[in-house]
């Protein structure tokens, strides 16, 4: 009993380019997220209101942003990690933002210069001021399966920090694997325990990355669950500066061939995403990672 269909999260522009070494030109960007959109991806992360001097890359918000305009039918979340960053996407008149939370101390501390519940106190008021403005609100979870530094990171610790995120005002969780290491078992086992812990599944998303090749594993296992929001990276693009082992996220194409296979709709043009990662593949100047593109496009 898997589900008919579908809502992918397209993080690519966001995730996939927050973490490139040469900075991609506002322009490019904004062509590879009308590209995506062609494609028929519905819910495209356009971007982040950080600290430009935390996350180089995408300093370039307020230009990229304001270029989207006429993609009206397009849901273009960005994230933002406080008040300030609420400030600027408001002003642009974004509609669906998302904080960014981690289940560990360390990473909070290496992503936000916070500890867990400083980085919740920083975005109480930010999610309460969204939410007043009528702004959808995503809240992800980071380091859900393994973190870095502290290894394996316990369920109800994760538990923990979901329900707070939660509580704040969240509309829907999405539990980050940030840097890959997630199994399909552990996958089930904390769902399972979020169910348990009053989280329906129908306001969880799932984020893997691919660092051991499990991410598609780990997203079918969330699907036999009931998941019906999955992230993904065209291309398979991404990682997190902030945490270096991790690689790109789990690519659209691989998530979208399978859920082909298995009559899950999706509203997806698989050539066309394909053909748009193998054009950004050649502006990033190396192959997708993703087997889906080099296998559709002869990469
Ligand atoms: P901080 O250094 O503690 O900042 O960084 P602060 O609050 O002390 O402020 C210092 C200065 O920064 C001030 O300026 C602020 O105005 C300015 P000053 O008064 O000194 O001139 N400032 C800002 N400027 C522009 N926009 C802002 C902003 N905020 C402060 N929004 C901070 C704290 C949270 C800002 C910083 O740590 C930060 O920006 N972190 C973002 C890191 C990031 O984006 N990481 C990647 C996204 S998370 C991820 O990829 C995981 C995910 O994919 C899920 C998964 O895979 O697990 C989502
Ligand atoms: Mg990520």
């Amino acid at each position: 009993n898997l589900p008919k269909r579908i809502r992918i999260h397209e993080v690519g522009p966001r995730d996939g380019l927050q973490n490139e070494k040469t900075a991609v030109p506002t322009e490019v960007k904004a062509e590879f997220i009308h590209r995506l959109a062609t494609a028929g991806l519905t819910t495209i992360e356009a971007t982040s209101f950080v600290h430009p001097k935390w996350v180089p890359q995408l300093a370039d918000a307020e230009t990229l942003y304001p270029a989207l305009q006429d993609l009206g039918h397009v849901e273009l979340p960005v994230l933002v990690p406080n008040e300030r960053g609420l400030q600027r996407a408001l002003a642009l008149g974004a509609s669906r933002i998302a904080v960014f939370a981690s289940a560990t101390e360390s990473f909070a501390k290496a992503n936000l210069n916070r500890t867990v519940a400083e980085s919740l106190a920083m975005f109480a008021p930010v999610v309460a001021r969204a939410k007043e403005s009528g702004a959808h609100v995503r809240g992800y979870l980071s380091m859900c399966f393994g973190d870095p530094w502290e290894g394996a990171v316990p369920v109800p610790q994760v538990v923990s920090a979901a329900r707070s995120l939660l509580d704040l005002g969240c509309d829907e969780l999405s539990l980050g694997d940030t840097i890959g290491v997630a199994t399909p078992g552990h996958v089930t086992a904390l769902l399972s325990a979020l169910n348990d812990a009053g989280v329906p599944t129908d306001r969880i998303g799932v984020h893997f990355h691919d660092t051991y090749g499990q991410a598609l594993s780990n997203t079918l296992a969330a699907l036999q669950h009931g998941v019906t929001t999955v992230d993904a990276s065209a291309g398979g693009l991404g990682g997190c500066p902030y945490a270096k082992i991790a690689t790109g996220n789990l690519a659209t194409e691989d998530l979208v061939w399978m859920l082909q296979g298995l009559g899950i709709e999706t509203g997806v043009d698989l050539g066309r995403l394909s053909a748009t990662s193998a054009w950004m593949a050649d502006r990033l100047g190396r192959p997708s990672p993703s087997r889906t593109v080099r296998a559709l496009t002869h990469q």
